[in-house]
């Protein structure tokens, strides 16, 4: 075989792609965090007459311009963030924002923080830019969430940047305002960039959602459509941040993609100006589940914080590994913790967008062997 580049010696493939793929026929998939509702009837009819009219054609690199003049209004009005949409990138899902941004930002020699547990592709794609990933491991007794003194002895002069993930994957948790704005600060004060991927938002119950952006400059905001209006397979996400680092961003995106889809992008203008009572609904919906599956957990004495937002829970067992095997034996997929980073390898992460029966039937058959 033919020697591959060495940056790739480090990389793994996603530990959820693989149980995912092992998924024996009948098993009830905890595993992937992807919602199961169908994506809003007017989100579908717009990229329908898209199709119909011929809009098949490469857009703008940085995106259809009236997708971004809608973001922009979206950023000022949910997250106080004032951008403008010569700033705004539009990306293939939130995946392609995360890499293209490590890309044009970090090298050998930087050291980026990363939430652990975290999101797997933050350690991959910065794996891929050479950098060096540290990982900031997240205390169970916090609830997961991260707090200024977790950070703040890990910056040093090589800190380039910091990977923020509030609603969380693979936790739920949440973090609180005052945290946000002090780490924000600690970004402007330190000279390092915060990636802040918001893509849960909107998957949120009791508490607000924060964004750091309305506290420092130094700031890539990432969102996108794959949760909020369940448009995974659309790829449509996009990213915001001062206008001369988005210049260079573009130089990746460029490179990599040309652009994203046309009709997924009209689908994303009309999720973005049609009502927003799909959003509503999914959330109450998604707030039904956790309630019943931190029930059930808890009565099977798995200890769990009770997740604020997003759609997985992440409970403590004694093996996350062992665990993800003898949960599969009996048919249901879930993703061994260690997969979100080496602190976890007794954690054991469960997707519960799912539907509410066949969640009550997985915590049946988990009960049998737990
Ligand atoms: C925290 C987080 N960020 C980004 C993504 C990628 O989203 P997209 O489908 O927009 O690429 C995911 C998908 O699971 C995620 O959980």
């Amino acid at each position: 075989m033919v020697k591959i580049a060495e940056r790739l010696d480090k990389i793994e493939l996603s530990g959820i792609r693989k149980m995912f793929e092992a998924k024996p026929k009948g098993a009830i998939n905890l595993g992937l965090g992807e919602p199961d509702f169908d994506i809003p009837e007017n989100v579908k009819m717009a990229m329908k007459n898209a199709l119909d009219e011929g809009q098949t054609h490469y857009t703008h690199n940085m995106g259809i311009p009236e997708l971004r003049e809608e973001i922009a209004k979206k950023l000022k009005k949910d997250n106080n963030i004032n951008t403008n949409p010569d700033s705004v990138m539009v990306a293939v899902g939130a995946s392609e924002a995360l890499y293209i941004s490590t890309q044009a930002l970090f090298e050998k020699g930087d050291e980026v923080l990363i939430p652990d547990p975290g999101f797997v592709s933050y350690k991959g794609c910065v794996d891929l830019s050479q950098a060096e990933a540290i990982p900031i491991e997240l205390d169970f007794n916090n609830d997961y969430k991260m707090t200024v003194e977790d950070i703040e002895n890990k910056i040093n002069k090589n800190t380039k940047g910091l990977i923020l993930n509030s609603p969380s994957n693979p936790t739920g948790a949440v973090m609180d305002k005052e945290d946000i704005k002090t780490i924000s600060d600690l970004a402007t004060d330190n000279d390092f960039i915060i990636l802040s991927d918001e893509i849960y938002e909107k998957i949120i119950y009791t508490k607000k959602h924060h964004s750091p952006a309305q506290f420092s400059d130094n700031v890539i905001t990432i969102n996108g459509f794959s949760k909020t209006y369940a448009m995974t397979g659309l790829r449509v996400a996009y990213l915001t941040g001062q206008r001369d680092i988005v210049d260079e961003i573009l130089k990746v995106h460029q490179y990599n993609v040309a652009g994203a889809s046309s009709i997924s992008q009209i689908g994303a203008i009309e999720a973005l100006k049609g009502p927003q009572n799909y959003v509503d609904n999914i959330v109450k919906e998604f707030k039904r589940k956790r309630d019943l599956i931190i029930s059930r957990l808890t009565k099977m004495g798995l200890n769990c914080p009770n997740p604020e937002g997003s759609f997985y829970v992440f409970p403590k067992v004694n093996n996350g590994n062992k665990f993800a095997q003898m949960a599969l034996n009996t048919g249901v997929v879930t993703t061994p913790g260690v997969s979100f980073g080496e602190s976890s390898k007794n954690n054991i992460r469960m997707s519960y967008a799912t539907s509410y029966e066949e969640i009550e039937e997985a915590m049946n058959r988990l009960e049998k062997v737990v």
